[in-house]
């Protein structure tokens, strides 16, 4: 296996995020220790993961078996709203540690909103494990615009990112002027929709680019600066899901593409979090 070309990063208060991570939702056991492995001997420098995923074990086997040093890589992890309450935030963040068996994470964030918890005592918690070393940087996930103003307004620290729903079939276009306009970098979770990539525009693009519908999807998020975390439990399609930054889209290839973005275009059920106004 050949290695990936270096990965860039995108500077967002103060952290330097890879622009390619790798996702671990539904990863488990050994695939998910082996497909870690691989992604970091490939050249990965960006792992995704959450206390809800229940593979924070073999992420850190992954990293562990790969060789590679800890500060080369970007581990991110999440905490359920079930901790969100302060002294359940702390411990919830010191047991992914010690599942990961790192001394500190590189990102932190809050998985999903929980009204049931007063943001502000959740983002002092959150700024407090930053403080204790626990974390790098700490940030959000699936917060709206009103939201991220909310977290802003509670935080003393800086809040690096947010990570939401992102591929050409959605229409984030408000969130990410949103996240721009706080120095926050977007990090696109399902930016490969899940893998429904039998689109035409997509495949048309890529057969004239020799590239892949999943390679095209990919490019167009981080030619905008989006950060990517594809997911896959097939080893051979690290690589592919790697070649993503060798070319570029032309702005007539861009635009195209984002016409496929729809307010409803979500593949991700967020139901259980409550409704939420999303601008
Ligand atoms: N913060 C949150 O609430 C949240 C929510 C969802 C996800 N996430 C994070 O974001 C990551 C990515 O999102 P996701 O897992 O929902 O979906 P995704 O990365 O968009 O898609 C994963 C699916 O695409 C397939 N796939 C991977 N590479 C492909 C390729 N080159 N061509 C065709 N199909 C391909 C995979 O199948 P194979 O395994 O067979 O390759 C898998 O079924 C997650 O793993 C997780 O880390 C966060």
């Amino acid at each position: 296996m050949s290695t990936i070309g270096p990965v860039p990063v995108v500077e967002a208060n103060g952290a330097k995020i890879p622009l390619l991570g790798l996702g671990t939702w539904e990863l488990r056991g050994r695939t998910c220790a082996r497909v870690v492995e691989q992604a970091l001997r490939l050249g990965y420098t960006h792992i995704d993961t959450a206390e809800m995923y229940g593979n924070e074990r073999e992420v850190g086997e992954g990293l562990r078996a790969s060789g590679v040093p800890r500060d080369s890589v970007f581990i991110t992890t999440k905490i359920w709203p079930d901790h969100f309450a302060p002294r359940e935030l702390e411990r919830a963040a010191r047991a992914c540690l010690e599942r990961l068996h790192l001394s500190e994470v590189d990102l932190l964030l809050l998985h999903w909103p929980n009204p049931k918890v007063p943001l502000a005592d959740t983002i002092g918690a959150l700024c407090k494990v930053k403080r204790e070393g626990l974390t790098r940087h700490i940030g959000v996930s699936n917060f709206t615009v009103a939201l991220i103003a909310e977290a802003l307004k509670a935080s003393t620290e800086p809040l690096v990112c947010d990570q939401v729903e992102c591929h050409p079939f959605l229409d984030q276009s408000k969130l990410l002027a949103a996240t721009r306009a706080h120095g926050m970098a977007l990090v696109a979770y399902s930016p490969l929709a899940r893998g429904n990539l039998r689109n035409e525009v997509l495949q048309r693009i890529g057969a004239e680019r020799n590239k892949t519908a999943a390679q095209i999807c990919l490019n167009f998020l981080v030619a905008q600066n989006i950060v990517v975390i594809p997911r896959t439990s097939r080893v051979e399609r690290l690589e592919e899901n790697a070649a993503i930054f060798d070319f570029l889209l032309r702005e007539r290839e861009m635009r195209e593409i984002a016409s496929l973005g729809h307010r409803d275009g979500r593949v991700v059920d967020w139901s259980y979090s409550g409704r939420m106004n999303w601008d």
